[in-house]
């Protein structure tokens, strides 16, 4: 059997979340808002805050451990590692590396970041399937890890209601059998759009002084109206591609697993699609925006709820800063053990 025709299936998730939770009605303490408008707009109740010293590499590391115990694996038996974040835990070395290390992986693995914002656990996905179908690499940790907490301006009403921390892992793995695990994606970017969603300071281009902390230039921001309308087209768009790519139609698809942005987003995008909102399942409510972490916290709890089973068609589509969006299909895949 030539490798090509390997397939690249997800054997198993795992997610961890912070504890604390940072209610609507706290929120509307802290920033001129309410909990009527947040859930209007958004359809976020509430959110996730990491621990000060809890960071994306250790809440990355929680994910996949409980990944791989769900697996039934050891860290030893991981062939390649990607992260998937915009919340890095430093700017060098990766959040990768940092992982690697507190996972106790091997060190004859390749481990990296990818940078995609909330499309990073996409484009993550693509990367290591198109790694693994070379033969090289059979057991892949992706895991979308982030501390939105972190880089959100916490008196900015307009953005700091939306984003929340977490992390969510998968174990690819490759098996001879066909039509099975990822079938079909694409990926795609506008970074002349940038600017409707970036950070402005403390890269190299801006690297922080006492100017650049005092005016926040170390904070996400956000122009809400454009990045919805982005969002949508792009993420209807998307699915409709990568479904006529796999000549598949949407009635045949079992669940739609889209970046959690916001309620509203995902309404508009399935009534584009001319889908129902009872096969978009969300837990916008509970997370709000975790960007990388997003699909497979929302992949994880459609799994653990029964929802998603074997031999079940699953889209997901993300959408983020950069612009960058994507869309996989797959067929879920539980093979006996
Ligand atoms: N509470 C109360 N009022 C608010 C709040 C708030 N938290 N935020 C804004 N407002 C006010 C505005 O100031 C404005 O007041 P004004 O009319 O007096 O000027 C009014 O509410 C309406 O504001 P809009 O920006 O028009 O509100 P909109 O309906 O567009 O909703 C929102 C704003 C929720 C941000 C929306 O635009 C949105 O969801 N955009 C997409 C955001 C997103 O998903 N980003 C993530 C992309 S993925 C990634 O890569 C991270």
């Amino acid at each position: 059997m030539s490798s090509a025709e390997l397939s690249v299936f997800i054997r198993a998730i795992g997610v961890h979340t912070p504890e604390r939770k940072l209610t609507n009605a706290e929120l509307s303490t802290m920033v001129d808002t309410s909990d009527e408008w947040i859930k209007t707009r958004s359809g976020i109740a509430e959110r996730r805050i990491a621990a000060p010293g809890e960071n994306p590499s250790d809440m990355g590391a929680k994910a996949a451990a409980k990944t791989l115990e769900r697996a039934g694996l050891t860290p030893a038996d991981v062939d390649l590692l990607i992260v998937a974040t915009m919340t890095s835990d430093v700017p060098f070395p990766s959040t990768a590396c940092l992982l690697q290390a507190k996972l106790g992986l091997r060190r004859d693995i390749p481990c990296f970041d990818v940078s995609a914002a909330c499309s990073g656990f996409v484009y993550a996905l693509q990367v290591a399937k198109d790694m693994m179908r070379s033969g090289a690499y059979r057991r892949t940790l992706v895991v979308g890890t982030e501390k939105l907490s972190s880089v959100v301006d916490w008196s900015d009403r307009t953005t700091c209601v939306l984003f929340g921390d977490g992390a969510g892992a998968v174990l690819l793995e490759t098996t001879p059998e066909k039509n099975v695990g990822l079938l079909g994606n694409l990926l795609g970017a506008d970074g002349n759009n940038a600017e409707l969603l970036h950070c402005a300071g403390g890269g190299s281009a801006a690297p922080a002084t006492a100017d650049s902390l005092r005016d926040g230039k170390h904070f996400l921001r956000m122009n809400g109206k454009e990045v919805f309308r982005h969002a949508v087209r792009v993420m209807a768009e998307s699915c409709e591609r990568v479904l006529a790519k796999c000549d598949v139609k949407s009635e045949q698809v079992a669940w739609f697993i889209p970046h959690q942005a916001n309620s509203r987003i995902l309404e508009a995008v399935a009534s584009q699609l001319n889908v129902g909102m009872d096969r978009f399942p969300s837990n916008l409510e509970r997370y709000g925006n975790t960007s990388a972490a997003s699909i497979p916290l929302a992949l994880e709890e459609a799994w653990k709820d029964g929802k998603i089973k074997h031999g079940d068609l699953v889209l997901i589509v993300a959408f983020g800063a950069g612009l960058t969006w994507g869309a996989t299909l797959l067929r879920w895949h539980e093979p006996p053990h």
